[in-house]
């Protein structure tokens, strides 16, 4: 029960996620001046579309809010403890920072970005509850052939793929995304903070495509299990498609439906490369010999 559970918790956390980008693409963020309340009502008018918009962010928010709930409890009696009260903590601190982003009227990035951060840490944490919750229902343990390079690389391109994510969301929230009107030259428009800003960010997307590409080649020369080697090698792709979505955001002028789907693929490629992490973390590996070795001993496989 908790791998649908998951499953459906951590697509539900992954549309907030996307609602929250509508939100901030339509600039909906004071379509409800007040909170938790919505123009003092539970159910506002919904004449003014930012009103519908925000209101549906808090809809949707308070229904995975709940699922998270649920699936802490059922992955508490499972005995994944950690994960069951980290899920918690993050969703009431989300709740918090949500309100304080309305409260401060949209006027910190620093808060906004810190709503996207720990959005992110929430929905990262249900994908490591769903990767374990399938990993525990199959027989084989056995996934990943042990080696500490290819640990580290996917330690590391996870956390330049999360760092990356909290990067764009500053450039967003600082109304830095079009500081350079062209792409894959800058067009600078007279914002130095900005220009820096844009520059950073497209500078670690490429970082980003050589290490998860690298990491994609080293599964194949290693003849790592096929779903390894399609998870490292679906996030590379997504990764590509990402650096065009960057692109098309800036020559569309930041279209919503550009930049809400530039948001999708980054917590995609996020979502693979965690559940990478599962596989290849906390599990028992074997060995490019075909012998059993616990992870601490990685090391000695190398
Ligand atoms: C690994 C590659 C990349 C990842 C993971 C990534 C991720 C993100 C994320 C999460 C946001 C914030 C979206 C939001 O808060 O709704 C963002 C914003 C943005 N990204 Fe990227 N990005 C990548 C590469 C690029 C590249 C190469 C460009 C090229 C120009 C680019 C251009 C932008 C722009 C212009 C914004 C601001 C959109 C706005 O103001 O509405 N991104 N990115």
């Amino acid at each position: 029960m908790l791998k649908f559970l998951a499953l459906l918790t951590t697509i539900a956390v992954f549309l907030l996620l996307l609602v929250g980008g509508v939100v901030s693409g339509t600039g909906s963020g004071l379509g409800c001046p007040d909170w938790p309340l919505c123009h003092g009502k539970l159910i506002p008018d919904f004449t003014n579309p930012e009103v519908a918009i925000e209101w549906s962010h808090r809809l949707v928010a308070a229904l995975a809010g709940f699922l998270v709930l649920v699936s802490a409890i059922v992955a508490w009696r499972q005995g994944m403890k950690m994960l069951s009260a980290l899920s918690l903590v993050l969703v009431i601190i989300q709740a918090g920072l949500g309100g304080l982003t309305v409260k401060l009227e949209l006027t910190s990035p620093e808060v906004t970005t810190a709503h996207l951060a720990v959005g992110l840490g929430l929905f990262a944490t249900m994908v490591i509850i769903t990767a374990l919750a399938f990993r525990a229902s199959r027989t084989s343990q056995y996934s990943v052939i042990a080696n500490a390079g290819f640990s580290q690389l996917l330690l590391v391109s996870t956390f330049i793929v999360y760092i990356q994510m909290l990067i764009g969301g500053y450039v967003r929230h600082t109304g830095a995304g079009l500081a350079c009107l062209d792409f894959p030259l800058c067009n600078d428009q007279g914002n130095p903070a900005g220009v820096g800003l844009q520059l950073l960010h497209r500078m670690m997307g490429v970082v980003a495509a050589l290490l998860i590409g690298w990491l994609a080649m080293k599964a194949s020369k290693m003849k790592q299990p096929r779903s390894v080697i399609m998870l490292a090698h679906g996030a590379f792709g997504l990764v590509l498609v990402q650096i065009l979505l960057g692109a098309m955001s800036v020559w569309t002028q930041l279209q919503v439906h550009v930049t809400t789907t530039h948001l999708a693929v980054a917590a995609a490629i996020l979502a693979l490369l965690v559940t990478l992490c599962v596989k290849t973390f906390g599990t028992r590996v074997v060995a490019a010999t075909g012998e059993s070795v616990s992870p601490k001993s990685e090391k000695a496989v190398a």
